[in-house]
């Protein structure tokens, strides 16, 4: 595994999601997680409230719970709905119940609704206080959003936006990437294998994949995770539910992608000419 030190935290680049644990079949899906975090080093684990209605979260608290905590970096979010009812507090304490866990590494506002920017500042700093949680963060935030959160006292504690990011939705790189990186404030994409079946096999079916793939010892999904974090400033959770897919896609992954391979690559999947409102699912 290689890491990013962010604000003197050290976070492995590549982590696990959990969206939609639980629903491929439990065992399989939970010797995943355990292999990918014991022998691949895979300690970025990434949740929320939502997922299952709390059934993701007590997955992998039960997978975490044969594991040294110090060795994790955890995300969880708490809903807008919630949040928007000033429920911080209490959804926090329930996610660290379902995780079996007494502090969240990182706890994002899930996307911004119609959330007071400054109310959630004032109560995530509570939480940080408390020690319920290490960090907050954000995600499907926009460029003038993150803006906004800056303007309130103490937005710049912000320490990730976790935005959609991948080889075929590169939207963010206009002005967001640049943005975060300017104020230092962690990206970490999600969905970097394009989230559905069919947008991900466009990219790992094309020629031009599959040959560059190919020519640096990586599968074409190992790819689509070496082209996320090439800069190593940003990092990403991906999720698979075999032991199969998972070592296909870290075959390589912190390899270089050869210049040639990242001009072919822009070529096609352009980086973007103008500003797109950014994508989110
Ligand atoms: N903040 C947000 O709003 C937000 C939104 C979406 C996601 N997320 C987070 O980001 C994580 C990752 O995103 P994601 O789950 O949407 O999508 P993803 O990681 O881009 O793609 C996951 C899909 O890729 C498939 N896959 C993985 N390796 C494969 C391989 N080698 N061959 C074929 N298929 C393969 C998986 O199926 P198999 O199980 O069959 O391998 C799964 O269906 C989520 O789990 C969640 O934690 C956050």
């Amino acid at each position: 595994m290689e890491y990013v030190i962010h604000r003197g935290v050290r976070i492995p680049l590549i982590g696990f999601g959990t969206y939609r644990l639980g629903s491929c079949g439990r065992s399989a899906e939970t010797e995943t997680l355990k292999y990918g975090i014991c022998e691949l080093g895979m300690t970025l684990l990434d949740t929320a409230e939502m997922y299952g209605g709390g059934l993701s979260e007590e997955i992998l608290g039960s997978v975490i719970s044969s594991t040294d905590r110090s060795s994790l970096f955890i995300v969880d979010k708490i809903l807008p709905s919630n949040a928007e009812k000033g429920l911080y507090r209490s959804c926090c304490q329930q996610s660290l119940k379902r995780l079996g866990v007494d502090c969240i590494d990182l706890y994002l506002l899930h996307w911004k609704g119609n959330v007071r920017l400054q109310e959630m500042v004032g109560s995530m700093e509570s939480l940080v206080k408390e020690g319920l949680i290490k960090h907050w963060g954000v995600s499907n935030f926009d460029t003038h959003e993150m803006e906004q959160l800056f303007e309130c006292e103490n937005g710049s504690n912000c320490f990730c936006d976790q935005i959609l990011y991948n080889i075929a939705e590169r939207g963010a790189e206009y002005d967001l990437i640049p943005w975060c990186r300017e104020h230092d404030v962690l990206v970490m994409a999600y969905s970097p294998l394009c989230n559905c079946c069919e947008a991900r096999t466009k990219v790992t079916d094309d020629p031009l994949i599959v040959s560059a793939a190919a020519g640096e010892g990586k599968t074409p999904e190992s790819l689509m995770l070496s082209f996320v974090v090439r800069d190593r400033d940003i990092v990403t959770v991906f999720r698979t539910s075999g032991k199969e897919h998972l070592n296909m896609d870290m075959q390589n992954v912190f390899g270089e992608i050869p210049a040639e391979d990242m001009a072919a690559i822009s070529e096609k999947y352009c980086p973007p000419a103008e500003k797109y409102p950014l994508e989110k699912i």
